[in-house]
């Protein structure tokens, strides 16, 4: 477990992450982060601590959505090579990996993977550990680790299998070819392709409209899904009820039906809590 204080993050991230990744919070409750490290955005050991210290920093102050981006040609080139030492160093690129996009994952937000172009290797990796992916139809999903005599580090190897089924995922990841937008749509890796110009419209569009929505339960939907898919069905469903019973004690819960008792579905203006 990692334990710092506010301070301490706030501290770190502006040492780490000044010049490769940042934050901005907008006012409709929407966390844009963007990775600005170079050319190609390659998840270097600093971008990996500064996303870690933003996603602590986020979930000590819950955003209403949050969004994940790089640059428009590339939204992350993979695991920063040229960092890769000697025999030894494997153990510690991965645990990085896991730890950032970890905690990214457990925001009980939802974390939107926003993919203009490349997002090869740790790339896509990242986009996996988001819960839902819009690419624009220049988007170049991938795990080519394999081509450098390695395997995915960063989750690839649990996640894809996930999103895609487990054969596409060893096609894909033994293979270490690219997979265009179109496709990528096709087998679920992304979950939407717009145009390319669009595509921050659309983001921003999802992301500010789930911002005003019921947050609580939008975080506890969240977590019952991501706990269930390791589970049996019987201790899902076991998830699922403590979370109901859960979701019943928040404001919102009290907000939403009596807004749609007396004006009907969808005109709640709730509180957050
Ligand atoms: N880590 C470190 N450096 C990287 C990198 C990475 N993951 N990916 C690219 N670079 C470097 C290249 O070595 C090159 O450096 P140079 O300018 O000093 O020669 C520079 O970034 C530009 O790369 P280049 O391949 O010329 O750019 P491109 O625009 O033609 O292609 C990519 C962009 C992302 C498609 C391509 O660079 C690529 O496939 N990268 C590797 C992806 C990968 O294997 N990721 C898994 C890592 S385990």
């Amino acid at each position: 477990m990692r334990s710092v204080s506010a301070e301490q993050i706030g501290h770190a991230r502006e040492m780490i992450t000044e010049s490769v990744i940042n934050l901005e919070r907008r006012d409709d409750g929407v966390a844009i982060i963007t990775l600005t490290n170079g050319k190609v955005n390659p998840l270097s050991t600093a971008v990996l601590e500064g996303l870690h210290a933003i996603a602590d920093e986020l979930a000590a102050d819950l955003p209403g959505a949050v969004i994940v981006t790089g640059g428009e040609r590339i939204f992350a080139a993979g695991a920063d090579i040229s960092e890769f030492g000697g025999p030894e160093e494997g153990a510690m690129i991965t645990r990085k990996f896991h730890d950032a996009l970890g905690a990214l994952a457990a925001l009980p937000r939802m974390v939107i993977a926003e993919v203009a172009g490349y997002a090869l290797g740790g790339g896509c990796e990242l986009a996996m550990a988001c819960d839902y992916r819009i690419a624009s139809t220049k988007a170049v999903f991938g795990q080519p680790e394999i081509l450098l005599g390695i395997i995915p580090g960063g989750g690839g190897t649990q996640r894809l299998p996930r999103i895609v089924g487990a054969s596409r995922a060893k096609e894909i990841s033994l293979s270490g070819r690219q997979v265009a937008a179109e496709e990528a749509l096709r087998i679920g890796l992304a979950d939407e392709v717009v145009e390319h110009e669009a595509l921050r419209e659309r983001s921003l569009e999802l992301a500010s409209s789930l911002a005003k929505g019921a947050l609580v339960a939008q975080g506890l939907t969240k977590e019952a899904i991501d706990r269930g898919l390791s589970l049996t069905l019987d201790d899902g469903l076991a998830v699922e009820r403590e979370a109901f019973t859960e979701v019943f004690r928040s404001e919102d819960s009290q907000i939403g039906v009596k807004s749609f008792l007396e004006h009907g579905p969808g005109k709640a203006d709730f509180v957050g809590r």
